[in-house]
Formats: C-alpha cells, sequence, structure tokens
C-alpha cells in the first residue's frame, strides 16, 4: 500500500491471527473452564468454518494490506483436519513470517509435516512440569510426556529457539516458574510467562490470581542472576530478559500489569470470518459476508478490511488498568491467543 494504513491511535496493522477451529483437546480453566465448554457445548458447525481457500484469500488480501506475521492459533490448531495444507498454502505468501501457536499434545504427530509445509516458527504452551499440576491446568487426561515429545519432534523436525508460553496463576502453578526454567535453559528455547488474563466471561478471573511481571522476574532472579536485552522490535508483547549465565532467553508477557496497548498491531480472524480488533472485543466485524453472500472482489473485501481498521479504538487492556474494564467480551478459546 502506498500510505500504511492506521487506526484511530495511529497503530499500523502488522499482524493477522487466524483462528482455525475453536475446539480444543484441552480445558485450560483460564480459557475454556470444563462448566462452560462441556460435552454440550455448541461449538461451529463444520460448514460455516471458511475453507483453507478462503482463509488463504484473505491473507493474501492482508499482506497486501502491509501485514507480515501472521500466526495461527485456535483452539488448539492442530485439531483442525489437514492443517499443514494450509501451512503449505499460507507459506506461499511472499514476505510472510507464519507462526503457530499449539497446546503441544498432538504435535508429535505433526510436526515434520508442518515443517515440511514451510511453517516458520513455532510456540508451545505449557503451564508445568509435574502431572499432577499440568493435569490440573489443562484439565485433559493427555500426558505431559506427549506434551514433551512435541516439543521433542519439533526439534527433531528441525524447528529452532521455540517460545514455551507459560500462564502463570498464583496458588496453582507459581511453582513451576523455577522447574520450567531449570528444564529449558540450555535448551536454545524461550521461555515466556504470561500474566493470567481477564479475557472472556466464564474463567473466574480475579486481580489477586495474577502473579504480575515483577514478582515473576523476582522469583527467577532469586535462584537466576537476570538482565533486561532489547526488544525486537516495537510493539513486542514480550519483555526480554536473559540469563547472565548466557543459558537462556526468558520473556514476560505483562498484559495485566504494564498493558501494551498503544503499539498493538494486531487483527485477529475467527473460525467462521469474523474480524476481531482486541482480544477482548465484544463483538467481530462480518467479513464472511462480505466473501460469499456479497461475493465482493479483492479490492472491495480490501477496502472493507481497511474501514474496520482505520475505525479502530481499542485499548481494553490500558482502560481495565484505568479501572474502566468492559463486559460481555468473547471467549479465547474462539479468538486464540
Ligand atoms: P512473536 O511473534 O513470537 O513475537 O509472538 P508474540 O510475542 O506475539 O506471542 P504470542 O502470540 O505467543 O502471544 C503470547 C501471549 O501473549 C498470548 O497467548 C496472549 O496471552 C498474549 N497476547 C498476545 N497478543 C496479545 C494482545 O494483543 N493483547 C493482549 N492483552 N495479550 C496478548
Ligand atoms: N490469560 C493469559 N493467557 C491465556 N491464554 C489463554 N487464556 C489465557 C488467559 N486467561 C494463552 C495460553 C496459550 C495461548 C493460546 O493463549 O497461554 O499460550
Ligand atoms: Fe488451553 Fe489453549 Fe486449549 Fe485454551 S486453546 S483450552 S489455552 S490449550
Ligand atoms: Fe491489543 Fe486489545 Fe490486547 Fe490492548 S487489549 S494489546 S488493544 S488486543
Amino acid at each position: 500500500p502506498d500510505l500504511p494504513l492506521v487506526d484511530t491511535l495511529r497503530r499500523p496493522l502488522q499482524d493477522l491471527r487466524i483462528s482455525v477451529t475453536d475446539r480444543c483437546n484441552f480445558r485450560c480453566a483460564y480459557c475454556m473452564p470444563r462448566e462452560q465448554f462441556g460435552a454440550d457445548h455448541p461449538f461451529l458447525p463444520r460448514q460455516s468454518l471458511l475453507s483453507f481457500e478462503e482463509i488463504t484469500r484473505v491473507a493474501r488480501i492482508f499482506a497486501d494490506l502491509g501485514v507480515t506475521k501472521i500466526r495461527l492459533t485456535g483452539g488448539e490448531p492442530l485439531m483442525r483436519k489437514d492443517l499443514y495444507k494450509l501451512v503449505a498454502m499460507l507459506a506461499q505468501l511472499p514476505g510472510i513470517d507464519l507462526t503457530l501457536t499449539t497446546n503441544g499434545a498432538l504435535l508429535a504427530r505433526h510436526a515434520q509435516a508442518l515443517k515440511d509445509a514451510g511453517l516458520q516458527r513455532l510456540t508451545v504452551s505449557l503451564d508445568a512440569l509435574d502431572e499432577a499440576t499440568h493435569a490440573r491446568m489443562s484439565d485433559s487426561s493427555v500426558p505431559l510426556a506427549d506434551v514433551l515429545k512435541g516439543i521433542a519432534a519439533a526439534e527433531a523436525a528441525g524447528f529452532r529457539q521455540l517460545k514455551i508460553n507459560m500462564v502463570v496463576q498464583r496458588g496453582v502453578n507459581d511453582h513451576a516458574i523455577l522447574d520450567m526454567l531449570r528444564h529449558f535453559r540450555g535448551s536454545g528455547h524461550i521461555l515466556r510467562f504470561i500474566e493470567f488474563m481477564d479475557v472472556g466471561e466464564t474463567n473466574h478471573w480475579q486481580m489477586k490470581d495474577v502473579l504480575g511481571a515483577r514478582e515473576i522476574l523476582q522469583r527467577i532472579a532469586s535462584e537466576y542472576p537476570i538482565e533486561p536485552i532489547e526488544a525486537n522490535y516495537t510493539g513486542e508483547v514480550a519483555k526480554r530478559w536473559r540469563l547472565v549465565d548466557g543459558s537462556a532467553e526468558i520473556g514476560v508477557i505483562a498484559s495485566v500489569t504494564q498493558a501494551f496497548c498503544r503499539d498493538c498491531t494486531r487483527l485477529r480472524l475467527s473460525p467462521e470470518g469474523k474480524l476481531f480488533t482486541c482480544l477482548f472485543a465484544t463483538q467481530g466485524h462480518d467479513l464472511t459476508t462480505h466473501l460469499r453472500t456479497l461475493n465482493e472482489d479483492d479490492s472491495a473485501v480490501a477496502a472493507w478490511i481497511a474501514s474496520v481498521w482505520a475505525a479502530r479504538k481499542d485499548r481494553y487492556s490500558e482502560l481495565r488498568h484505568a479501572g474502566q474494564a468492559t463486559g460481555g467480551k468473547i471467549e479465547m478459546s474462539y479468538i486464540g491467543g
């Protein structure tokens, strides 16, 4: 594009996060609490999901609008049948950093196919290294060993510098901060600690359950001296640190105690084709109508997307910080991290 597309707060559109399914084989209490996401939960019907062709078409339009990073998420993206085929299609788009976030349960089975399809980077969510805490947090019977096998398979397939994302909940898995660090230091992977967030309306979030970045870092520093390192780029979500002994890079994602909306360049696409301009949005913008019902050509779709971005004024985490949080938020399991 001639001029970078910016929203009302002058933020450019740079990242597209595509949720490919609202289903997941875990039931993490902070994301899909089982009492809300039980056997009778109305997940999206198969035919309402965007096809791989539709997703790829949309991604190309976004690339033309200035997007340089695409992340596939869910739900659990590896629950979507033949996901590697979508990866192969998206990998054809020039100049796109293509990455995926998974809970790792099915990764051992799919790592090589994802690598061969052209996936560039991989993030694995993992909240603990003891079976009891893993089982409690994921509320699933998938053994921790499966996730670790998934990570090993990703390494064997040639993925380097995985990001390992750990959501920290005070009193639930904060004891695992140092377990995780001991385990992953020296592996070449980047371990990231995420403050527990008030996404959606069902996870019973309370501020007292958040272990803030400052405290997370204090606990790490009590065992391993750390020093900050420069951000890779403006608007990077994680604040980067490294162990002074050089054995690990770590990151802290402090969306509760240090909101980063000011530089938020992310747009989210839901499995059935709604655009969400914030992780905490209450409503999506219906792209599918433009694709399927109005049958618009690429330039018309691009113009509509540009108008959605241009009108964007979201800054939920900053408002929460200012005590002005609002309700009615969409669920993170549907829109993806
Ligand atoms: P890189 O491309 O590797 O830099 O990825 P990233 O740092 O964008 O990380 P990732 O997508 O793994 O995000 C990590 C976590 O940060 C997510 O699971 C969310 O919990 C949180 N997060 C990411 N984006 C946002 C956002 O826009 N707002 C808020 N509040 N949290 C976010
Ligand atoms: N707070 C913080 N992060 C969350 N995630 C899901 N729910 C929450 C929450 N309430 C993150 C998980 C996973 C990604 C998909 O989203 O860590 O890495
Ligand atoms: Fe847990 Fe991720 Fe599944 Fe949510 S989408 S329940 S965070 S594994
Ligand atoms: Fe972006 Fe919304 Fe997250 Fe703020 S709360 S960083 S605007 S997605």
